[in-house]
């Protein structure tokens, strides 16, 4: 059971959806008609869908005759169940709906709050529970259906959804469609003034005109991290690879959707310094999107492998040392976020109940979830930690599971083979405790010890200018940042500032690094690029702490709240909902 869906799958499930869609972007609504294929597992039951902030016009059988719905009362921002009574032989239903402004999952933009300010733009953003606000399905991982799909768009509006893509109808109309079968949060859309350039004959990248060539040269390694990856874990399922670099808004660095993961320019540094991001999406297409988490509690195995997988990737095509220098900062950001984090927060299955998906977010999932995998590769030795997963992912493939069968797999296919490992494996203090395990992996880089050699100088009076930084990379540079004392006087932020031209830096990571350390030390230089800054981006990863280290003084949080009340209507809904709450 899913707590954070209405739908009740054990009794009729959605097993197919066929899509009529139209963009309206004067109206800012998106009309749709849907035929529901379903499986009656007790065929006096209902069907129930989660529907939020929807405008329901019309339910009816395939007989074209109505059916009776009702529309339950929407709670804690999970909407509420539409509830459909079905007719004796009724296999699917066909219900006709429109969006109304609190359709949440969808973002409208502006010409001038796209990179190139030319044309208005619509994208969507599913996870964790926002689908049922632009499309009434039953809105659980644990629900898979197959769909398909024809999307109206003005004329000149490109398309692209999750999904391969089809044909274009005589009249322009976009055809997707989707043979596997996902679960609802794996459905998206992005419409806009957007074109395409391919990287290898099954992957390439969409983008606004003005951003293509860069996020073609940022990306041209997609094709080596899909071989790469499928040496690793086994076949690609999905059909093409491609990736749509989204307007600044976006609230995510990414999102795995599936044959089209969706992107933050923010990543796009110029130097491939922050192509990880890429890799994780990538990697989602076997943790995630084959092998999938029943319900939040569970976000972990997605996640968490995730990280895992993305770091095997990232070793494999740029070597150890990147990924050991991408290592040691997840753990540090990890370590960081424990000490704000309640006790149930930090533990990877975590206890929703009563609880928003949204609030189990954290660095724990992720660096934690992907800890524990590590610990288990070291204990049993790569080669056979290799063999679990690839057989993991074919035992549950198109499957939602939970930790629990993941365990039972564990334990089955790998630690039975491995009786001193399972000893050593204190399964219940990963899984179920708060806090890191003390034998958790402290993987230590090379290259980040150097920056630590040069702060310690710093700190004993070298000027910045004579520090030895030429040659540093990305990670190197957050590494200096992360590890500069508090509080910096004046001078010193200035000097650094002159070194290395932090305020000016076209690197997003160093940049919100920088512009932290700047509000905590009042750095006043600063706050131009600072309010570009957060007009600009709304990426929620930046955003969130940014406005946190402002909201911590009177005067900070005043100005936060100034600066906020210009930026808001540039932020998508899952920003202003992170936000709202700290600036209220
Ligand atoms: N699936 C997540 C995004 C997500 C998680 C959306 C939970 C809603 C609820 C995506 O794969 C992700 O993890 N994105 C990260 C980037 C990654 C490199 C860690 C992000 O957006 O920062
Ligand atoms: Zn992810």
């Amino acid at each position: 059971m899913d707590r954070h869906s209405h739908s009740r799958p054990d009794q009729v499930v959605v097993r197919h959806l066929d899509m009529d869609l139209r963009l309206d972007f004067d109206r800012r609504e998106v009309r749709g008609v849907a035929r529901l294929d379903l499986e009656r597992k007790d065929p006096a039951a209902p069907l129930v869908l989660d529907a939020q902030g929807l405008g329901i016009e019309a339910v009816a059988g395939l007989d074209g005759a109505p059916r009776s719905f009702r529309l339950e009362p929407e709670h804690d921002g999970l909407g509420g169940a539409l509830v459909i009574e079905l007719e004796r032989g009724d296999a699917a239903v066909r219900v006709a709906w429109r969006t109304t402004e609190h359709a949440d999952a969808l973002q409208w933009l502006e010409a001038e709050q796209t990179g190139d300010g030319v044309a208005p733009f619509l994208y969507t953003q599913g996870q964790a529970v926002l689908t049922r606000t632009w499309i009434p399905t039953q809105d659980s991982p644990g629900v898979r259906a197959t769909w398909e799909a024809r999307v109206e768009a003005p004329p000149g509006v490109e398309v692209v959804m999750s999904a391969e893509r089809r044909w274009r109808d005589a009249d322009g109309a976009f055809r997707f469609s989707l043979s596997r079968p996902v679960p609802a949060y794996l459905v998206a859309l992005a419409a806009g003034r957007i074109e395409f350039r391919p990287v290898s004959e099954r992957a390439g990248v969409w983008a606004e005109p003005g951003m293509l060539a860069r996020a073609h040269e940022e990306f041209s390694d997609m094709e080596a991290m899909v071989a790469a990856a499928e040496r690793l874990f086994g076949a690609y399922r999905w059909g093409r690879y491609d990736l749509i670099v989204l307007p600044p808004s976006f609230p995510f660095g990414g999102m795995e959707n599936p044959c089209m993961t969706f992107a933050t320019p923010t990543v796009v540094a110029g130097d491939k310094s922050l192509v990880s991001l890429v890799a994780h999406e990538l990697a989602h297409s076997w943790s995630g999107n084959l092998v999938t988490f029943s319900s939040a509690k569970d976000a972990w195995l997605n996640e968490g492998f995730t990280v895992y997988l993305e770091q095997r990737i990232m070793e494999q095509i740029y070597g150890p040392e990147r990924s050991n220098m991408e290592k040691q900062l997840g753990r540090r950001d990890l370590e960081e976020e424990l000490k704000t984090l309640e006790p149930w927060q930090q533990v990877l299955e975590c206890n929703l109940q009563g609880r928003h998906p949204d609030e189990g977010f954290s660095q724990v999932p992720y660096e934690k979830g992907a800890l524990f995998l590590r610990r288990i590769e070291e204990l049993v030795g790569r080669k056979a930690f290799d063999k679990f997963l690839n057989r993991y992912f074919k035992q549950f493939q198109f499957q939602s599971i939970t930790t629990s069968d993941f365990l039972a797999s564990l334990n089955e296919i790998l630690l039975a083979d491995h009786p001193v490992a399972a000893k050593k494996l204190d399964i219940d203090s990963w899984v179920r405790q708060p806090g890191l395990p003390p034998d958790a992996q402290a993987v230590t880089s090379e290259l980040l010890r150097q920056v630590d050699t040069e702060l310690a100088r710093w700190k004993s009076g070298v000027t910045p200018g004579e520090l030895a930084t030429s040659g540093w990379v990305t990670h190197q540079w957050l590494h200096f940042i992360q590890g500069l004392p508090e509080p910096l006087l004046a001078g010193q932020m200035r000097a650094l500032d002159n070194a290395f031209q932090f305020t000016q830096s076209g690197n997003s990571e160093i940049l919100s690094q920088w512009l932290l350390a700047a509000i905590r030390n009042r750095y006043t230089q600063a706050d131009a690029r600072l309010e570009a800054f957060l007009m600009n981006v709304g990426r929620r990863k930046f955003l969130k702490p940014i406005y946190s280290e402002l909201a911590k003084t009177p005067e900070g949080l005043a100005r936060a709240r100034a600066l906020y009340a210009k930026a808001r209507p540039r932020y998508h809904a899952v920003s202003t909902g992170t936000l709202d709450g700290i600036l209220k």
